[in-house]
């Protein structure tokens, strides 16, 4: 199949390594001199998002230029966003995502009042705003985001790190961003955008974008301002904000770390190797294209390990195990510049696309940085968790390329994607060996750069550039069984770590008697984890005790071996691991730890629910709404309430 670019591409051309610049299209409103770059929208029909009201092409959004005030008492982002948009001859109607916005006005460039419907709002989806632009090159909305926009978390001093200043931070993916941007929030058009940004004057606001007032300058009274530009087309989920007590320091020309000035430290000390690790990602699949790669370690509730913001990777302080241990994770984020913020999916269906690309592209540049016996043992941890996910779940959603339309996107976000998707990678590779495949994937971020891709696109690629037309080579892969069948193939490569197969005879042999391993203190907290996981599910709280004894694993600040702890101590009725979890529970907000732990505590016949429920009475007022969103459904509240 040939995936065309709409007559909307503007330049009509596609855009490789630097990106077309269209010098017809639309100029910003006064404050950017540099021309709009717009980006080609795909128009096959498995392009087409479910999850956007969005009709792009008859009008679509190409620049998007706010100007925001944060009001730390309201709890809201007022003023408006003024959008560049490219509109097909006859096109009357522009229509935009939006969810829980107060919209004031809408105007056209020259302040010209513009009549528009705010549709029915959908629990998932938001409303449409639809927009009688009659083809107006540019439209103003002034609006104010709801107190409870799902895409904002306002943090109490209490609940920062710093505990002296307020916080805000957002989080776009997946369809989150139209709750404080009415824009159209598909990940298939991309949009070029700038910021302008008030604050409280003792705050730094911080953007996925360049900086272009470091410093900020003076506004309205006991405000500062802070500029912002994003001069290539991105996803409209990847426009991210942040705004709290933050400081800086440098790890290198183009790299550095912001966090809260009492974590600063802890988090430059942890990530020592940022720019060595941006220039070993370069030496796999080509330059770094965002310029600057930069680290936000957010307070303890951000509800993510991490997220890609481009040019500004948004990480949780809980992977600030003090040791470096659990950088993999930054490894992930960075791959995403090439894989998701580069080439993205052009739906959630093609989610996998992002994360399976990136889980793939993560080890290679672990493997690159640290060696391939780290390498194998985080691959072979992934192995294990997605036959956890196959275990769980062998129906449609076990198929690479996802059907979600109707469901909320965050259906998808699966270890089938990641774990599934970097599986089929490797068994690719494999296939083809590595040299030709390294190729063809820097070749494939080239070739796509600033560009959606689907699964149907992306099959097409393979077969002209990896299997050059051989049809017989690819099938014998089995990329459609892949692609679009439930399961895991037959022929699917498992990279084992030898360290593990040590790992696990300690972990078998443990229960039957001895001290616990001593070979604890030579490992890493990979092989801590890999015991951890494979010590049987049953266990005496004797045998469990004495592993408590000699590795502290009750108080043990780091977040991957104390919720491994958990989820075996806590089902084992090993006492002392109650008050660990709650302590955990209440001190970060972490949706991977947190939803399963909860889990996991309701489900201890006797004194579970009760715990459960009265840690989560306590903890729930700090957790992000993707963390309530889950826990809720596990601990039975309705619209943010204990059930009867
Ligand atoms: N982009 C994801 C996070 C995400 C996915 C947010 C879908 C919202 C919807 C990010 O890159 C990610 O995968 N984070 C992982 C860590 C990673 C090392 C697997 C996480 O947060 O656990
Ligand atoms: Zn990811």
């Amino acid at each position: 199949m040939t995936i065309r670019a709409h007559w909307l591409a503007g330049a009509a051309t596609l855009m490789t390594a630097g990106c077309t610049t269209a010098s017809t299209a639309p100029m910003v409103s006064g404050q950017s001199a540099a021309p709009t770059m717009i980006a080609p929208v795909l128009t096959t029909a498995d392009a087409r998002d479910s999850h956007s009201y969005a009709r792009p092409a008859e009008a679509r959004v190409t620049h998007v230029a706010l100007d925001l005030a944060a009001d730390f008492v309201a709890r809201t982002m007022s003023g408006t966003a003024t959008l560049d948009v490219l509109s097909a001859p006859t096109a009357r109607e522009l229509v935009l995502d939006t969810r829980d916005l107060t919209i004031r006005s809408v105007t056209d460039g020259g302040g010209k009042a513009l009549p528009f419907t705010i549709g029915t709002s959908e629990p998932i989806h938001g409303a449409p705003l639809t927009i009688s632009h009659g083809g107006a090159k540019q439209v103003r909305i002034a609006y104010t985001t709801a107190p409870g926009a799902p895409a904002l978390q306002w943090l109490t001093p209490d609940q920062t790190a710093g505990k002296a200043q307020p916080f805000l931070f957002s989080q776009g993916q997946a369809i989150l961003n139209r709750s404080w941007i009415p824009t159209q929030d598909s990940p298939g058009i991309r949009q070029t955008w700038e910021a302008a940004i008030t604050v409280p004057a003792p705050l730094t606001a911080v953007m996925s974008a360049e900086t272009l007032t470091p410093k900020g300058e003076p506004a309205a009274t006991g405000t500062r301002r802070f500029r912002f530009r994003m001069d290539k087309p991105v996803a409209p989920y990847l426009i991210a904000l942040a705004v709290g007590d933050l400081a800086f320091q440098s790890t290198g020309p183009r790299t550095g770390i912001w966090a809260e000035p009492v974590t600063l430290a802890k988090a430059a000390g942890e990530f020592t190797d940022l720019e060595k690790m941006v220039t070993t990602a370069e030496g796999l699949y080509g330059p770094y294209r965002w310029g600057r790669y930069d680290l936000l370690v957010l307070p303890p509730a951000f509800p993510f390990g991490g997220m890609e913001n481009p040019r500004l990777t948004f990480v949780t302080p809980t992977v600030l195990a003090g040791d470096r241990s659990l950088t993999s994770l930054v490894a992930h984020e960075l791959a995403h510049s090439w894989s998701g913020n580069l080439v993205t999916n052009a739906t959630w269906n093609d989610f996998w696309l992002n994360e399976g690309f990136t889980v793939y592209f993560e080890n290679r540049i672990m493997e690159a940085l640290y060696g391939p016996e780290r390498s194998a043992m985080l691959a072979d941890l992934g192995w294990s968790d997605l036959q956890s996910a196959l275990k769980d779940n062998a129906g449609p959603d076990t198929a690479l390329h996802l059907d979600l339309a109707g469901r909320d996107p965050d259906a998808g976000l699966t270890d089938i994607a990641y774990e599934k998707g970097a599986t089929f990678l490797r068994t690719l590779e494999a296939a083809v060996g590595r040299p030709r495949w390294d190729a063809y994937l820097k070749g494939y971020f080239d070739r796509h750069a600033f560009q959606p891709q689907t699964t149907a696109g992306f099959r097409a690629d393979l077969a002209a550039n990896l299997f050059k037309g051989d049809k017989a080579a690819m099938a014998s892969v089995g990329v459609d069984e892949w692609l679009y069948q439930p399961g895991l193939p037959a022929n699917a490569v498992h990279i084992t770590s030898p360290a593990f197969a040590k790992v696990d005879a300690l972990a078998a042999a443990y229960p039957a008697g001895g001290d616990p391993p001593a070979e604890w203190a030579g490992w890493t907290t990979q092989e801590r984890q890999r015991f951890l996981a494979a010590l049987p599910r049953t266990l005496s709280r004797d045998r469990l005790a004495a592993l408590d004894r000699a590795y502290g694993l009750t108080d043990t600040g780091n977040s991957e071996l104390r919720f491994g702890w958990l989820q075996l101590a806590l089902p084992n009725d090993y006492e002392p691991a109650r008050a660990s979890a709650e302590r955990f529970l209440l001190s970060q907000g972490r949706r991977k730890f947190v939803a399963p732990l909860f889990a996991t505590l309701l489900a201890q016949p006797g004194w579970g629910a009760a715990l459960a429920q009265s840690i989560y009475a306590r903890a729930r007022p700090g957790y992000h709404a993707v963390t309530t969103a889950t826990v809720d459904t596990t601990l039975g509240y309705r619209d943010g309430k204990p059930a009867g």
